[in-house]
Parts: C-alpha cells; structure tokens; sequence
C-alpha cells in the first residue's frame, strides 16, 4: 500500500534511478503550478468583482519572494510539459518504452536549454525593476495576505469535504462505491486518462503562449508600468479582443481540470480511507467547479468601466 512515507524513503533509496526522480519532479511540478493556480485565478477575478485588491495582487507578485516563485514556477510548467509529452508518447507508443530512460535524460536537456535564455530574459526584467530601488522583501504582506488566506482557505475546503463525507457516510450508511457504480467509476477513470494526455498537448502550446507573454516578452514588473501604472489597464486592453478573453477561457478550463484531476490522483494514492478520500474527491470537485465560475465570470464581464 502506498504511503506518503513509503514514497519519500523509496525515492531517496533508489537514488540515480532517472525514471524515479522523473515521476516525483513531473508531480512536484504539477502541484506547484496547481498551487500558484488556485491563488492565480482567484486574484484575477478581482479585476472585475474588487479593482483594488486586484492592484495589491500585482503588486504581492512583485515582491522578492514571487520573484523567486516567478522562476519556479516558469522552471515547473517547462519541466512538467516536456515530461508530459514523454510520457503521452511513450504511452501512444508502448514499443519506445525501452527508451524511456534516454527519453527523461533528453527532457533534462530540453528543459535546460529552454530555462536558461528564458531565465536570463526574465532577470533583466528584475534588474532593471530594481535598479535605483531598494530590495524589500516585504514578507508580513506576503505573510497576512497570502499565506494564511489562500493556505488557510486550500486546508479548510479539503477538511471541510472530508467532515462532509463523514457526516454522509453517518446519516446513509454508504462508505465506498460499490456494484455498477464501480464500473461506471473504472469507465470514467479511462476517459480522464485520455483526458489527461489530450488536455496536456493543448496545454503546452496555451501556457507557454500565456507565461511568453507575462515574463519574457512583458515581465511582471510591466502589468502596472512599474507601479506608476494600473493593472487593470493592462488586463483591459487584453480583454478588449474577444480572441484573448477565448485564449484564456481555454487554459483556465483546461489547466483547472487537468491539475485538479491529477490532485485527485494523487490523492487517491495516499488516502486509503474510504470516506476521506471520498471526501477529498469532493473538494476536488467543489473546487475546480468553483474556480471555472468565477474565472468565466471574470471573463465574461471584463474590467469595469474600460
Ligand atoms: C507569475 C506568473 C503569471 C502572471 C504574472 C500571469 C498574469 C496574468 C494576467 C495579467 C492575467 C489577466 C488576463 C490576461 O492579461 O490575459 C492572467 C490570466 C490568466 N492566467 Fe496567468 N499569469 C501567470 C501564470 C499563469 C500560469 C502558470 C497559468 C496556468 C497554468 C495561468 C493561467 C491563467 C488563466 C487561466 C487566466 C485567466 C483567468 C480568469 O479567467 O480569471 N497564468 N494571468
Ligand atoms: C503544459 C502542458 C502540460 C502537459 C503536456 C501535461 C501532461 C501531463 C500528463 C501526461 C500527466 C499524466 C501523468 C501520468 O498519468 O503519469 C499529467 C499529470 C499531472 N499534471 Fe500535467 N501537463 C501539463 C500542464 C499542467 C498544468 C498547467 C498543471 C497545473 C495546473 C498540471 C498539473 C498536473 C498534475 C497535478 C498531475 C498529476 C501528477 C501525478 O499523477 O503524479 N499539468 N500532466
């Protein structure tokens, strides 16, 4: 039965095996991009439902610490796309699979080659917001504005699923699935395979576009012109073309549910007890519907007054 435990003591004991340190890079770097995700799509929709805060989001995002989050996170979405295209085509072509450890070194490889012009690109975007300012990292508003809500809100819904669960399994009885429901459920769990590789192929052209554009050829720094400017300008002249604000609603439907089903498969290995992980599942749902709301309503009524 796999454990969280027995993952992390596994890894480290078959150290040097490519295939091994693949898997948990290609899931650590999928949790990462969920992760900044979640916060992402929540303070975008400020530009239309609170305008100041979304000027206080930007502002966070240019902060040292999400400096160093920026270059993570670009790092993440290239690492974890290049994997995932290795392992959509190894497994459309089974018979490459005896290439697969020269496969992940090539991905090493190409994940280098793109990081480090785009890295040097995006430090001078830092180096010239820097020049003539003083570093301050800024961490309390890091801190009170980001950490304990988002973090604090991410735990409350899964609790908040699980205690559901528990309660459900009380008042009905039912723990797990059972009889032609689970069928139903192996029928489904075919299709998100499929999906996974299909979303991830239109994913890869659509977060590249999307992070080109936001660190190499604007820089996080330009959204608010260096903070003499709003970003909400910024945005609005984006989503004054119906073809961006379409651009968008495809890498949010696609990326929210991609990475919240591949939370739930994650999930699946580590929680065994039944009305947790049907809890868990829950979350992931409520959560993933939830974000695609108020991203499409963000889309659909735009900036207010621009
Ligand atoms: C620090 C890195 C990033 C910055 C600064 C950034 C910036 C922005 C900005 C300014 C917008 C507003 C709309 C627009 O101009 O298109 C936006 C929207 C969006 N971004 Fe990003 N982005 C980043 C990373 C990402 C990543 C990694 C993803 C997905 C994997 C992503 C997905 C989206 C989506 C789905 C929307 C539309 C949200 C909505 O409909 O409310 N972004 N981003
Ligand atoms: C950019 C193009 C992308 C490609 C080509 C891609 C590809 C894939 C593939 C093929 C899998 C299934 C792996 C397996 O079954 O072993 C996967 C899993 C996953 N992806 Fe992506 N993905 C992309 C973007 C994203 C984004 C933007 C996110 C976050 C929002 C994300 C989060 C995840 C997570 C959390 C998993 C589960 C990892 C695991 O089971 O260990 N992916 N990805």
């Amino acid at each position: 039965m796999t454990t969280l435990a027995t993952t992390v003591t596994e890894v480290l004991r078959y150290r040097g095996k490519i295939g091994q340190w693949s898997w948990v890079l290609h899931r650590l770097a999928g949790l990462g991009t969920l992760l900044f995700l979640v916060i992402h799509v929540i303070d975008t929709s400020w530009v239309t439902f609170f305008p100041e805060l979304y000027e206080e989001a930007i502002r966070i995002y240019q902060t040292p610490l999400f400096t160093i989050g920026e270059f993570a996170l670009v790092a993440c979405v290239v690492y974890h796309a290049f994997n995932g295209l290795r392992i959509a085509i190894i497994d459309y072509r089974p018979e490459w699979w005896r290439h697969q450890a020269r496969a992940a070194q090539i991905v090493f490889l190409a994940t280098i080659v793109v990081l480090v012009p785009v890295f040097i690109l995006m430090a001078q975007h830092v180096i010239e917001f820097y020049t003539g300012r003083p570093v301050d990292l800024q961490l309390g508003l890091v801190f009170s504005r980001v950490v304990v809500p988002f973090g604090g809100g991410m735990i409350l819904a899964l609790l908040a699923g699980v205690i559901l669960s528990g309660l459900f399994g009380a008042v009905s009885g039912r723990t797990g699935l059972a009889g032609p429901l689970l069928t139903q459920r192996s029928r489904l769990e075919q299709v998100l395979w499929g999906f996974m590789r299909v979303s991830g192929m239109l994913l890869l052209p659509l977060a590249f576009g999307h992070l080109a554009i936001m660190h190499v050829i604007e820089g996080v720094f330009s959204i608010n012109q260096g903070g003499t400017g709003l970003a909400a300008s910024f945005v609005a002249a984006r989503w004054a073309y119906l073809g961006w604000r379409i651009y968008d609603a495809a890498l949010l439907a696609l990326a929210l549910i991609h990475g919240f089903n591949g939370l739930r498969i994650i999930f699946n290995d580590y929680a065994h007890h039944p009305i947790v992980r049907r809890g868990l599942t829950w979350a992931v749902i409520v959560g993933c519907a939830a974000l695609i709301i108020i991203g499409t309503l963000a889309l659909i009524n735009g900036v207010p007054g621009m």
